[in-house]
């Protein structure tokens, strides 16, 4: 049986991992500043996570949410202690778009309002009101289209304002640092504005923070750079460093109520396992700290490159942009330097979401690299 062939596919095969580095089937060692994006966090094979990983399939892999689970209350815990979101409310799925469909839909549970709230170049997941809030309309197909959405610019607080006020929208979703779109940022006044004006409309304020979340940014979630508070706030990708785990936190305000949401896989035991020692580990290594010390060198040592154009993102989560596109580039750096980064939806831009324990001499190296692929491509280009 073919694969259903969706997915245009670089021609490596990555068998093994360590820390910053994946190894290919011929043995070849890669520098992996994308980390199967951005879902590296703790680095590849880290002890911490394969000594839990292990310990609990062999105690138990897996059971229903119709039993006590205290691997969840003490994920809840320690995620609430390190994210700073006091009185937040936890319920764990599997992925991003399962995390942000959910948070969508308390939002219209608790406002019985049913329009959502989005921005041009935003990225949500690929489920029904997920992706209907994405700006793609590739990957909206009629029956996502059916979904209620209005998409506005990044930073048009008057559009923000005239939409609330037609008091039928439950949610606004906001990527505070946009992912996929190409790492482009609203301003604090705008963001802190869309907070107010959620407050004043009884609209919920959703936190897409898949792929900001978790330290990539250089505090635990990208929002708390300004003065908001989120209703509900969307987590996945770096949560279980590879293990699919992902999850809503939702804010004290909103009760829960039994039935009103459900998974079979979500918060299984497995999957809380994988969240808990990527949690303690964050802890234990310092890794806030590490992304901003290592993010503000990468971003130094990045201005000193003439060709980059502009620098974007914050912490280790960066994007580089050029004056062309990076297409070539990327296929240079990973088949001729064994050097992996990302794409976006802007096609100049190069995405860098490395493992959050990436040391200094690793950016050298990319640096040193870098220098030399971008020599070869200006060449080629000429
Ligand atoms: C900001 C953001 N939200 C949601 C998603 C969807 O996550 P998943 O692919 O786990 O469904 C992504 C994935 O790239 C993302 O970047």
């Amino acid at each position: 049986m073919p694969l259903f062939d969706v997915y245009p596919l670089y021609d490596v095969t990555p068998v093994s991992g360590k820390g910053i580095h994946i190894y290919d089937d011929k043995g070849a060692e890669y520098l992996d500043l994308y980390g199967g994006h951005a879902v590296i966090s703790i680095g590849h094979a880290h002890p911490n996570y394969i000594k839990a990983v292990t310990e609990q399939v062999n105690a138990l892999g897996f059971y229903s949410n119709a039993i006590q689970n205290p691997l969840q209350q003490e994920l809840a815990s320690k995620l609430e202690q390190l994210s700073g979101c006091d009185g937040y409310q936890l319920f764990l799925v599997n992925s991003g778009a399962e995390a942000n469909e959910n948070a969508l839909k308390m939002a219209s549970f608790k406002t019985r309002k049913k329009r959502v709230v989005a921005f041009k170049k935003g990225f949500h997941g690929r489920t029904s009101a997920a992706v209907a809030a994405t700006d793609n309309p590739n990957i909206v197909a009629p029956i996502n289209a059916q979904q209620d959405v209005t998409i506005l610019e990044l930073n048009d607080i008057d559009a923000v304002k005239t939409e609330l006020e037609r008091d039928d929208v439950c949610a606004v979703i906001v990527e505070f640092i946009q992912g996929v779109g190409g790492l482009d940022q609203g301003t604090a006044e705008f963001f802190e504005q869309v907070d107010a004006l959620c407050k004043a409309n009884n609209t919920m304020f959703i936190a897409d923070e898949v792929q900001s979340g978790y330290g990539r940014s250089g505090k635990f979630f990208a929002f708390q750079y300004y003065n908001v508070t989120p209703d509900i706030i969307s987590i996945a990708k770096g949560m279980g460093n590879g293990f699919p785990i992902g999850g809503i936190l939702i804010h004290p305000n909103i009760e829960a109520q039994y039935g009103m949401l459900g998974t079979t896989f979500g918060g299984n035991h497995l999957a809380c396992a994988a969240g808990l020692s990527v949690l303690n580990t964050i802890e234990s290594e310092n890794l806030l700290e590490n992304v901003n010390e290592v993010g503000t060198y990468f971003v130094e040592k990045a201005k000193d490159i003439p060709q980059i154009k502009k620098i974007k993102g914050r912490g280790l989560m960066l994007g580089l942009e050029f004056d062309f596109e990076v297409g070539a580039l990327r296929k240079e750096l990973i088949y001729n330097h064994k050097v992996f980064t990302g794409g976006a939806a802007n096609k100049k831009l190069l995405r860098i979401l490395p493992p959050l324990n990436i040391e200094k001499v690793h950016v050298d190296e990319f640096f040193d690299i870098l220098n030399v692929a971008l020599k070869k491509i200006t060449e080629t280009v000429k």
